[in-house]
């Protein structure tokens, strides 16, 4: 993984982006045992809207996308809620989910149109990112051929035992949370995911499974906004966020 100085924020710079070659896998077929409760969190409101219906109306909204594909539980993939139409669904396919995240992606990349030459990577789970961080997302893998969202560590790290006992404090300088969207090159994503289910292996992110390849990563500035909703009390800390700008 590389990292560039941040690039400034700008506002987005979609109104003049003309080629329309951007293809969005979002992954929306977890089970979200950590936040738990009958309902899926990925169709929980949050927001003023399902989860999941934010981050397809963000991306169906830019003029650079030809296609977004929607990853679901399989169950819900012949009946998805009705609220899962609410955006342009000429550009929408809905895909099967797999065990892991990894699959899922997989599986989504596979519905891709040709015209997709650069794709994205993204968690419903992270349903507030905007569109200054895609805008750098999408700059960045056209350019690099990889590239992730992410915010630098800020508070000190401690590895701590299963006593509640700290270890040691390790090094923070260098260290960098990975967020999504995150954006490859076709080629570069398909391989990565190929030689991956070869190799029986899977990770947390799609950079990973680049990584493991020798290609390199390009990190661009993500955005406090683009949270993951991984435990109940994220659902309070995204309503905070929306007064955040990006
Ligand atoms: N995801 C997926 N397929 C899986 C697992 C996860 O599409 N088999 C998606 C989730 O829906 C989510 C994103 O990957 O949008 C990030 O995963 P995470 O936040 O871990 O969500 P869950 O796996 O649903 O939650 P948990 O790990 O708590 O079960
Ligand atoms: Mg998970």
């Amino acid at each position: 993984m590389t990292a560039t100085n941040p690039t400034p924020e700008t506002p987005s710079a979609t109104a003049t982006r003309t080629e329309r070659d951007v293809g969005v896998v979002i992954v929306a077929a977890g089970s979200g045992s950590r936040v738990g409760g009958s309902e899926l969190k990925q169709f929980r409101w949050v927001a003023g809207k399902p989860m999941l219906l934010h981050s397809l109306q963000t991306f169906m909204m830019r003029s650079d996308v030809v296609s977004v594909v929607c990853v679901l539980p399989r169950e819900y993939v012949a009946d998805p809620p009705p609220w899962v139409f609410q955006c342009d669904t000429d550009r929408l396919m809905l895909s099967t989910g797999g065990r892991t995240r990894s699959e899922s992606v997989a599986n989504g990349l596979e519905d891709l149109p040709d015209e997709a030459r650069i794709v994205l990577v993204h968690d419903a789970a992270r349903p507030l990112v905007g569109n200054a961080t895609i805008d750098r997302v999408i700059d960045a893998a056209r350019e690099a051929g990889a590239a992730l969202a992410a915010l630098p560590v800020t508070d000190t790290l401690k590895e701590v035992d299963a006593n509640g006992n700290v270890v040691r404090t390790i090094d923070r300088s260098g260290l960098w949370r990975a967020q999504t969207p995150q954006g490859f090159r076709r080629e570069v994503i398909v391989r990565a995911h190929r030689e991956a289910q070869t190799a029986r292996v899977w990770a947390t992110d799609d950079a990973a499974l680049c990584e493991r390849l020798g290609i390199a990563v390009r990190v661009v500035r993500g955005s406090e906004r683009a949270l993951k909703i991984t435990e109940e009390q994220d659902f309070e800390r995204a309503e905070a966020l929306l007064r955040v700008t990006e």
